[in-house]
């Protein structure tokens, strides 16, 4: 594994773009709105992974700026947006000037960094004085169908799964904002289904990045939980919620 991608993000960037790439996209639809992101807009997504927000962010305009520390992730993030300018970092150094962004964005992101409080502040740093810093984040466990799935493979595996981060329940995302001296303009919670047409779909998606041998063992405990999620004409719908805030520098 690559030094700088030691979470293994780029051995599961393709399979991430496919079957999560777009998952997100009505938190990223409330954010781009939110922050007002619209023609020569200087937009940097932290944490880029396969680059969906930047194609959102080039298609109303913007002037688009990724960042990941997951070399496989940037390569797909370049050939999705070719004229974005994309940089191989995690988000405790950023490689830009102060002030050089009018937006900088995370989407499920922040919590991936050694410290999500020095990546807030490289973040603010970035951002020029009026312009937005935006975060959004998986909410707590209870509003995510995808935790009844993992739990019953931490189950099934004699673990429990942990307990929902700071970051996850109302209110945890504008803490941090305020503690980093950011003033919250507007925050919300919003639908992130995830939808697989069937069973194989399915057990790739969840257990996403397991070998051969555990998606055998741990795939029928995925299938079996997920039955409440199954819908008339097959396949599964997992209905899943993100908070999102948005903050002035
Ligand atoms: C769950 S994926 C989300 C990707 C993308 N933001 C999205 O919404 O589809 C997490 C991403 O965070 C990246 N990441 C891991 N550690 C990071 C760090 N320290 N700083 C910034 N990004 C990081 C991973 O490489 C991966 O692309």
């Amino acid at each position: 594994m690559d030094a700088a991608d030691q979470n293994g993000w780029s051995a599961v960037a393709a399979e991430w773009a496919e079957l999560w790439g777009s998952f997100a996209d009505p938190a990223r639809q409330a954010v781009l709105v939110e922050a007002r992101v619209g023609s020569g807009s200087r937009v940097l997504d932290v944490g880029c992974g396969s680059g969906e927000f930047l194609a959102m962010a080039h298609a109303l305009g913007a002037v688009p700026f990724g960042v990941d520390p997951a070399p496989g992730m940037v390569s797909l993030a370049h050939a999705s947006v070719p004229s974005a300018d994309i940089r191989l970092r995690g988000a405790e150094h950023l490689p830009w000037p102060d002030a050089f962004f009018d937006v900088v964005t995370a989407f499920n992101a922040l919590q991936f960094a050694d410290d999500p409080v020095i990546a807030l502040a490289e973040m603010s740093r970035v951002t020029a004085v009026g312009g937005c810093v935006a975060v959004a984040n998986w909410a707590e466990g209870a509003l995510n169908d995808l935790n009844v799935l993992e739990a019953a493979v931490a189950a099934a595996d004699d673990e429990e799964l942990l307990p929902d981060g700071p970051l996850r329940p109302a209110g945890g995302l504008e803490t941090l904002m305020r503690d980093a001296g950011l003033q919250v303009i507007s925050s919300g919670l919003v639908e992130v289904p995830w939808k697989a047409p069937d069973d194989e779909t399915l057990v790739r998606g969840v257990l996403l990045g397991e070998d051969a041998a555990g998606l055998a063992v741990r795939g029928p405990v995925v299938v079996e939980a997920a039955q409440p999620f199954r819908v008339d004409g097959g396949g599964y719908i997992l209905r899943n919620a993100f908070r999102w805030v948005v903050a002035r520098v």
